[in-house]
């Protein structure tokens, strides 16, 4: 069977954006969890200044930008690793679609991806783009049930993803007993940490407190840095996985442009940037959850990243959103777009200037 791409999960959205946008002052675009604060001023004149424009560009990144997240690493967990042993990414959903297809290339007698059955839609078409099983693994509290996966599953597993603050619904995840599960059955844990830098009830997290073996952690500079037209990440983790993967990476000619990577290294090298963002999002999450009472939807604070998962009483996601476009011009994201069983959920993302939530804030009041 040939294969089709399916629809790109936000064009399954215009329905709403049409109706959000009949009203004065037109529609609040909460969709898509694109940064829209500006990045850092240094970070754009380096950019600018196009040092490694001329040559080639490290696959496996630049001294300077393999330094300056092993620095940042070291800053945030108080963890050494050798900037060896992790490798830059051309942003971090490039790495999440390809990784599976090369760790098949690597274990052929394995064919299975694991992923959390609510989550971002990459872990699975990872599988499906190398014609791989994408099997979902329950999630409680939002945390994955480990001991719900069949041994069957496990057996043929390539890796399991995690996430941790979860896209969608922000929670935390045990990442200790994910580690132990993937060491105990042998399948490569691969976390994906993009949203670390932002934790609401308890402080940032990595996969590698508990050890490098059998694990990678997959980092973005797009969320933490305001960056995410830059295409730019890294992984870090067991040192003959990502030797494996740097290798076969080059061989492929995945690289980061040489001055994003000279830019990027700078914003590594700041956390001044990031503490500024971070009180930005907690106030709009702050503000939101409180001002979406007004329509009697639930909106936790989430325990981490920039999202609401919002629910209300007897409304489906889709009902949901159809009925915040039509009452505040809000678009947001039906929780069917990240599993089956989030069919219930709406996600909203904070990424609008706060007058512009203050303008749906308005609208709801007075709906
Ligand atoms: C959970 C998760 N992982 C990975 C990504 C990809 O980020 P990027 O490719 O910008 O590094 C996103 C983007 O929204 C995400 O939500």
């Amino acid at each position: 069977m040939s294969f089709q791409p399916p629809a790109y999960p936000y064009e399954r959205l215009d329905g709403l954006k049409a109706t959000a946008s009949t009203f004065e002052g037109g529609a609040i675009d909460c969709s898509i969890g694109t940064p829209i604060d500006p990045p850092p001023d240094f970070v754009i004149e380096e950019l600018a200044r196009g040092v490694g424009a001329r040559e080639y560009p490290p696959s496996a990144g630049t001294a300077d930008f393999r330094d300056a997240a092993a620095g940042w690493i070291n800053r945030r967990f108080g963890l050494t690793v050798a900037p060896g042993d992790l490798a830059a990414c051309v942003g971090t959903k490039e790495f999440v679609a390809s990784l599976a297809g090369y760790l098949h290339l690597r274990s052929p007698e394995r064919d299975t991806v694991l992923y959390p059955a609510v989550s971002y839609p990459t872990y699975a078409m990872g599988a499906t783009l190398a014609g791989l099983r994408a099997v979902p693994v329950a999630l409680v509290n939002g945390q994955l049930d480990v001991s719900s996966i069949d041994p069957r599953d496990a057996e043929r597993a390539l890796v399991l993803w995690a996430n941790s603050p979860a896209n969608p619904s922000g929670f935390l995840d045990d990442l200790e007993g994910v580690a132990l599960w993937g060491r105990t059955n042998d399948v490569l844990i691969a976390s994906d940490e993009c949203y670390c830098e932002f934790t609401w009830t308890s402080p940032a997290r990595t996969i590698l407190e508990h050890g490098d073996d059998g694990v990678l952690a997959v980092h973005s500079i797009s969320k933490r840095s305001n960056l995410a037209g830059f295409r730019a990440g890294f992984y870090a983790g067991d040192r003959e996985i990502v030797k494996y993967l740097r290798s076969v990476r080059q061989h492929a000619g995945l690289m980061v442009p040489g001055p994003i990577q000279a830019a990027a290294a700078l914003a590594y090298n700041d956390d001044e940037h990031v503490v500024v963002q971070r009180s930005r999002y907690l106030s709009r999450l702050e503000f939101l959850s409180h001002a979406l009472k007004a329509l009697e939807v639930d909106a936790p604070m989430p325990e981490g990243a920039f999202y609401l998962w919002c629910s209300k009483e007897g409304l489906d996601g889709w009902e949901l959103a159809a009925l915040l476009a039509e009452r505040s011009g809000l678009v947001v994201s039906p929780g069917e777009l990240y599993g089956d069983s989030a069919r219930d959920y709406v996600r909203i993302a904070v990424v609008q200037p706060d007058e512009r939530l203050e303008l749906a804030a308005a609208r709801l009041e007075a709906s």
